[in-house]
């Protein structure tokens, strides 16, 4: 299972490569607003510095809609760096880009899923990746997972190479209910990822060796 990060926060990105266990980088229009990068010249040059710093798919969002629009966009993220993932949004011209940048060469990641029948659109095109919004579909009393194992189960029906992305990870929970499921990729904030890390008895279990250490090191 790959973990990506999701985040524009090149402090963040950095701390989680550091981990050595960072696959990726999702990012989205917000998270770059939230870093407070402002142009089309500065945004370009945000992608190209967190391609730096992660050996692995940093995926980059078009705001275009249309489909010349979404093509023009996604031809100039991806010229950015190798390791680019252009993403594109759950509409329909979004599905006929994904199919162009398809049998281009160009790799996707179609974002905004929210139902099955979309991740199965998104798969027909061809996108590298689908990312289902676990998190905002729990917001509104629905259960992200069920998407998950739904998707799962229809892409291993038709051996579709689709990669599911689980977004809109919330918590660690939301983490290994992914990897249950057999989702390919987590894209989660560091904080859900260092939640992983957490467990009381491993705490208890620490203090007892380090003080049992002293015993034998007086
Ligand atoms: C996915 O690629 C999105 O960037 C992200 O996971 C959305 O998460 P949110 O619902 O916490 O905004």
């Amino acid at each position: 299972m790959k973990f990506f990060i999701d985040t524009a926060n090149l402090a963040e990105i950095e701390e989680a490569a550091a981990l050595g266990i960072i696959d990726g980088v999702t990012t989205n229009p917000s998270l770059m607003a939230k870093e407070g990068i402002k142009g089309e010249a500065n945004i370009l040059q945000h992608y190209r510095d967190i391609c730096k710093i992660v050996d692995g798919d940093v995926s980059a969002e078009v705001v275009a809609t249309d489909f010349e629009g979404i093509v023009k966009e996604g031809e100039e993220l991806a010229a950015l760096a190798d390791n680019i993932v252009v993403k594109v949004p759950m509409i329909k011209d979004g599905v006929k880009a994904l199919s162009h940048f398809s049998k281009n060469g160009i790799a996707t990641n179609c974002t905004l899923v929210f139902s099955a029948g979309q991740a199965l659109l998104a798969a027909k095109a061809g996108a590298t990746y689908v990312s289902p919004f676990i998190g905002r579909i729990d917001d509104v009393t629905w259960d992200g997972m069920d998407l998950i194992n739904d998707i799962v189960e229809i892409y291993a029906n038709y051996g579709f190479e689709t990669q599911i992305l689980a977004a809109s990870i919330r918590n660690p929970l939301h983490i290994t209910k992914c990897a249950l499921l057999g989702a390919d990729v987590v894209t989660c904030p560091l904080k859900a990822i260092l939640g992983l890390l957490k467990h009381p008895l491993t705490d208890i279990g620490l203090a007892k060796f380090l003080a049992d250490a002293k015993k034998s090191r007086p």
